[in-house]
Formats: structure tokens, C-alpha cells, sequence
């Protein structure tokens, strides 16, 4: 067969190969057969140089004339498909179904567990209050009844920005400020971040507390046992029992400590045989510290001396943690969203 003839060969067969083809593969596998650089094409040229001379150009320009006629084909072949899968693309396409929707964001816990602790503060009638979180030593320490020197300051190890400022390793420095502002009676909450130089698996040197602070006249540790009752079972369940242990505080006298029963195990100490994995098997949980506010902290405050009054204050990371039952203090301060997009 002469070249011209072999040539003129290829459209026709090419066009049987695209009328199979239906894929971007298929194509592409036709045009490396006919085009590709030792494909049909490639190879009848391959023949030219054998050709006598005066043969040549004829046979040169039906070559060209035929790569044009292939390479149109196979345009109008693609062309072909991407609007056959365009089509297929609308007909699947249901206009009628809902977007994705990004997340908007949320609350974090510890916000969310701050509001509700002082929405039930609020409905008990408190106020909110707030504070500095870089403080002086007298608001931090001394006006609570910690003068310099005075070894209950150990109690917190304190970070210290010049002798005399600190960051305020208590909210308990609001009260100061607060009854500075205020003349009794008051009844205050107040939420925030404290600081302490501290870091492991169960501490952070940053956290939170709810300070809370009730005077009056005759303000009692009965109203004290009562309001902080009325919040662990508004808190924690309607079924939750409350005990007072004997504590110190510097700025409370007498001071208490208040345990809950544990919300897992509901005060048993184990659940199936084995030691409760919260309350550690003693059925109770340690929630806050209160106390009847010490007459020295009045005197720093010019309230009048027959004033009383209680105070208050609780750790939101461990309320936080044992109302969405939460193993691991970390996972507040690692901000994954994975985590934190199930807290709305
Ligand atoms: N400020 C104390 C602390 O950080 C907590 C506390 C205990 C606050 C007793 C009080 C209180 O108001 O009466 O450990």
C-alpha cells in the first residue's frame, strides 16, 4: 500500500476508535495509537525518506493535512464528552438540597459552665462583679487578712511581676474591691481568670473561679449552708446531697469545705464491684471553700464591725469537667475544634 493511501487510512479508523471511547482513558489511549511519537502516524512518516524525491512533498502534505484531520477529531471527541458529563453532572445536581453549613463557632465549656454557675447566683439574687487580673499585693493578699510574711501565703504559688504586683492568684481580690465600691448589704459573684506557677496534668497556670460574697446584717452560716446547697443541687441535680468539712482560709472564719456527692456514682464509691474512677471511691467530690467572712477583712474595708457575711469560691475547670464528665483538664486549653464544636 502506498503511503498517500495509508494516510488516508487513519481518519476512518480513528473514528471507530472514538465512537468506543467514552472515557478521558479511552482518549487518551487513542491518541498515544495514532498520535503519540511511535504511534500510526509517526510511523508511515517514518516510511518518507525511502520515497523518491519527486514523491516527497505530496506525501509531506497529505501527513500534514491528515495530523490536522486527527487532532480535530479527537478535539471534537473531548468536546463531545465534557459536555456529555456536564450534562450528567446537572441532571444528578438537586438544587433543592441544603448547603453545607460552616460551623458559626460556639461557647467554650469553660464560658458556658461560668454563665450557668452565675445564672443560679443571679436567681439567688447575687450580682456580678469584676476585677483586675493584675493585682496589687494589698487586694490579692494583704486586705484578705495575708499580711507580708504571712505563711498562708504559701498556700499559692504566685506569679510575681514586681514586688508589690501580682497576678491575682484569687478572685477572692474582687471582694476587696467590691466592698470597697459598695455599702453592705451586697451580694456579689464574681467569675474570671486567676494565675499560679504551676503546671501538670491536673493544674494550669492559668484557670478559672466563681468568688462569691454575701453581707449583711445578720448574715448567718445558715444562710451560708443554705444558698450553697440551693447552687450545688441547682448544679449538680436535684438529688445531690452536700457536706461541710472543716477548712482554713485566711480571710474565713470559720472556714469550711464543701464536697458534693460524686455525680458518677451517686455517693456509693463504686459502681459494679470496682472503685469509683471520679470520687476515687469515697462517694464525695470537693467542690468549693467557704467561710464566714473574717472581721479582720471588714476592718480593711471600713465596714461597720457588727456587719457578717460569708464567702465563697469554686474552681470552674473541675465544675466543667464533672458536668460533661470530662477525664482530662488539658482538653480546655488545646482548642480542637473537634472538641470544642460539641459544646453549643
Ligand atoms: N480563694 C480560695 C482559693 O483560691 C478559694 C476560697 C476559699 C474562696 C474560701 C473563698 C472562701 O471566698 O471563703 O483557694
Amino acid at each position: 500500500m502506498d503511503i498517500i493511501s495509508a494516510l488516508e487510512s487513519l481518519a476512518p479508523e480513528l473514528e471507530q476508535g472514538l465512537n468506543q471511547a467514552s472515557t478521558a482513558e479511552d482518549l487518551e489511549s487513542l491518541r498515544v495509537t495514532f498520535l503519540g511519537r511511535k504511534g500510526r502516524l509517526a510511523s508511515i512518516m517514518s516510511a518518507l525518506p525511502s520515497l523518491e524525491p519527486a514523491e516527497r512533498p505530496a506525501a509531506g502534505k497529505a501527513a500534514n493535512r491528515v495530523k490536522e484531520e486527527l487532532t480535530s477529531l479527537f478535539e471534537a471527541h473531548r468536546a463531545k464528552l465534557l459536555a456529555r458529563a456536564e450534562d450528567e453532572f446537572v441532571q444528578r445536581f438537586d438544587p433543592t438540597l441544603p448547603g453545607r453549613q460552616p460551623w458559626e463557632g460556639s461557647s467554650h465549656p469553660i464560658t458556658l459552665t461560668m454563665e450557668k454557675i452565675c445564672s443560679v447566683f443571679q436567681k439567688l439574687g447575687f450580682d456580678i462583679e469584676g476585677g483586675p487580673e493584675v493585682e496589687t499585693d494589698y487586694y490579692n493578699f494583704e486586705a484578705l487578712n495575708l499580711p507580708p510574711e504571712h505563711p498562708a501565703r504559701d498556700m499559692q504559688d504566685t506569679l510575681y511581676i514586681t514586688d508589690n504586683i501580682v497576678l491575682r492568684t484569687q478572685t477572692s481580690a474582687v471582694q476587696v474591691h467590691a466592698m470597697e465600691r459598695r455599702k453592705p448589704p451586697l451580694a456579689i459573684v464574681a467569675p474570671g481568670k486567676v494565675y499560679r506557677r504551676d503546671s501538670d496534668i491536673t493544674h494550669t497556670p492559668m484557670f478559672h473561679q466563681v468568688e462569691g460574697l454575701m453581707v449583711g446584717e445578720n448574715v448567718t452560716l445558715a444562710h451560708l449552708r443554705g444558698i450553697l446547697t440551693a447552687f450545688c443541687q441547682a448544679m449538680f441535680g436535684a438529688e445531690t446531697r452536700v457536706r461541710f468539712r472543716p477548712s482554713f482560709f485566711p480571710f474565713t472564719e470559720p472556714s469550711a469545705e464543701v464536697d458534693i456527692s460524686c455525680c458518677l456514682c451517686h455517693g456509693k464509691g463504686h459502681s459494679n464491684g470496682t472503685p469509683c474512677r471520679v470520687c476515687k471511691g469515697t462517694g464525695w467530690l470537693e467542690i468549693l471553700g467557704c467561710g464566714m467572712v473574717d472581721p479582720a477583712v471588714y476592718a480593711y474595708v471600713n465596714y461597720p464591725a457588727d456587719i457578717t457575711g460569708f464567702a465563697f469560691g469554686l474552681g470552674v475547670e473541675r465544675v466543667a469537667m464533672l458536668t460533661y464528665g470530662l477525664g482530662d483538664l488539658r482538653m480546655f486549653f488545646e482548642n480542637d475544634a473537634r472538641f470544642l464544636r460539641q459544646f453549643v
